[in-house]
């Protein structure tokens, strides 16, 4: 049975099954192979540059990387959970191969500045999947945003109907949402972005090496510049689930919507077909699995979040064995938000909004009472507290006649004030409530066509 190339002589004893069963963390870093495989090619280039390893030797141990990297993608690679983790298992196939020069690839760095390079490059390429994905929900909201830039739906403040808005402009508040996110993720790449490689366990190296040069060839800005905190740092890990999380929140309450929307209460989407499921035993029913379920992945997200910070608060510098649970935590955010970022663009390009349903709901409610009050302003100069009593009266009493604003006569609205006219009317429907609020970033359908086209040059 092969021992693990990193099995210290002072241990007399092989691991226990207890402690290879708590040790080993191969199930989870297994998906760090890649950079794992192009961190330990760099290096090497590094060690024969710098004639630390001769071109000889250094020449057979890239070739022998490469060749893990082909099985690799053959899916020839079995790994051992003996070798603890990605990086010896690396090691021992590199072993396999080429025998005992493959030892001196360990040379001048160590796994506590291997392990947070290759984790650094994993989370550098997955951010920009993130990305992608976000952008592509934006561009399925945007889409919506397009057709509908007319298209009246209440606005809620506390849930409760407050003033007309369109549809495009409450998709539209999403994309705001997801460029945020965008953005926060290029700034956490820009902070995480500085090469730990060279560190080596904590204290550096007395190897001639060129940290400079493995950090360009591995696409980082720079190298880091304390070798202690290289190989303790894990904020970018946690800057990377927050923004996750936060994503995840996001998703959550766009969610909350749909399922909010599509209950027989709203009405006011059909959900597609295929992102819904039917119960065991009420055939009438039609639920939305999809959308809860993303959800109940925010919660699993928020919990990673709370896990990490709790995971280093007691940490002592530098590295302790602890740090390995960060990608548990960091992969599983990113499975969550993938998927949750994948299900809402495909309901969100497939949804059907049923606009006569949202209409009603704005007409039968007094959604444009404050439209109202500032007709009064304007047309016979009421300070608005003023405007404002005598348009609560109303809504009183339309509602008391089961009337909706804009189905009181003249007469009855001259009870409250005899100088209003009959160009109020104007403004208690919800398309013109909706028209008139053309100030910087509102809902008019012209602001908000404004609005789309700057979003579609901004994030698509
Ligand atoms: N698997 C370890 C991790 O993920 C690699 C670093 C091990 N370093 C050590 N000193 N045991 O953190």
């Amino acid at each position: 049975m092969k021992k693990s190339p990193a099995r210290n002589m002072l241990l007399k004893k092989a691991p226990s099954k207890l402690l290879e069963r708590i040790n080993s963390s191969i199930d989870v870093d297994v998906r760090l192979f890649q950079e794992d495989i192009e961190a330990s090619r760099v290096h090497c280039k590094m060690l024969i540059k710098t004639k630390i390893i001769s071109l000889k030797d250094g020449k057979k141990i890239i070739n022998g990387l490469q060749q893990i990297l082909r099985d690799v993608k053959k899916d020839k690679i079995k790994l051992d959970s003996k070798f603890e983790d990605i990086h010896m298992n690396v090691e021992a196939l590199l072993h396999s191969k080429i025998g005992p020069i493959a030892g001196k690839l360990h040379t001048g760095r160590s796994r506590n500045d291997q392990v947070v390079t290759d984790f650094k490059l994993w989370i550098k390429k997955h951010s920009q999947i993130i990305d992608d994905e976000i952008r592509k929900l934006q561009k399925a909201l945007i889409k919506i945003a397009k057709r509908n830039t007319s298209t009246v739906m209440p606005g809620y403040t506390h849930l409760q109907i407050a003033q007309p808005v369109s549809l495009a402009h409450h998709c539209l508040a999403y994309v705001e949402m997801m460029g945020r996110n965008r953005s926060r993720i290029s700034d956490c790449i820009k902070r995480l972005n500085e090469s730990p490689l060279g560190a080596g366990a904590l204290a550096g190296t007395s190897f001639p090496i060129d940290r400079k040069m493995t950090a360009r060839l591995l696409g980082f800005s720079k190298p880091t510049i304390n070798s202690i905190d290289s190989v303790s740092d894990r904020d970018f890990a946690v800057e990377f689930i927050f923004v996750l999380s936060l994503t995840g929140i996001h998703l959550s309450r766009l969610a909350e919507e749909i399922i909010l929307w599509s209950s027989q209460h709203f009405n006011f989407v059909k959900l597609p077909d295929e992102l819904s499921t039917g119960s065991s035993i009420m055939p009438q029913k039609k639920n939305p699995d999809g959308a809860e379920l993303v959800r109940a992945n925010a919660s699993s997200v928020i919990s990673n979040l709370n896990n990490i910070l709790s995971l280093l608060k007691g940490l002592p510098l530098s590295y302790s064995k602890d740090l390995q649970d960060d990608k548990r935590l960091t992969f599983n955010t990113y499975d969550n938000v993938l998927l949750g970022l994948q299900v809402m663009a495909e309901l969100m390009n497939k949804i059907k909004f049923n606009k006569k349903t949202m209409l009603q709901a704005v007409e039968e409610s007094y959604a444009t009472s404050t439209d109202l009050a500032d007709w009064l302003v304007k047309k016979l100069h009421y300070p608005f507290r003023e405007a404002y009593q005598i348009t609560g009266k109303i809504v009183d009493y339309a509602n008391s006649k089961n009337k909706s604003l804009s189905n009181m006569s003249l007469k009855e609205l001259q009870k409250f004030d005899n100088n209003i006219s009959n160009d109020i009317f104007r403004v208690l429907s919800p398309l013109n409530s909706m028209k008139s609020k053309n100030s910087l970033g509102g809902s008019a359908p012209e602001t908000v066509k404004k609005s789309i086209q700057y979003v579609i040059k901004k994030y698509l």
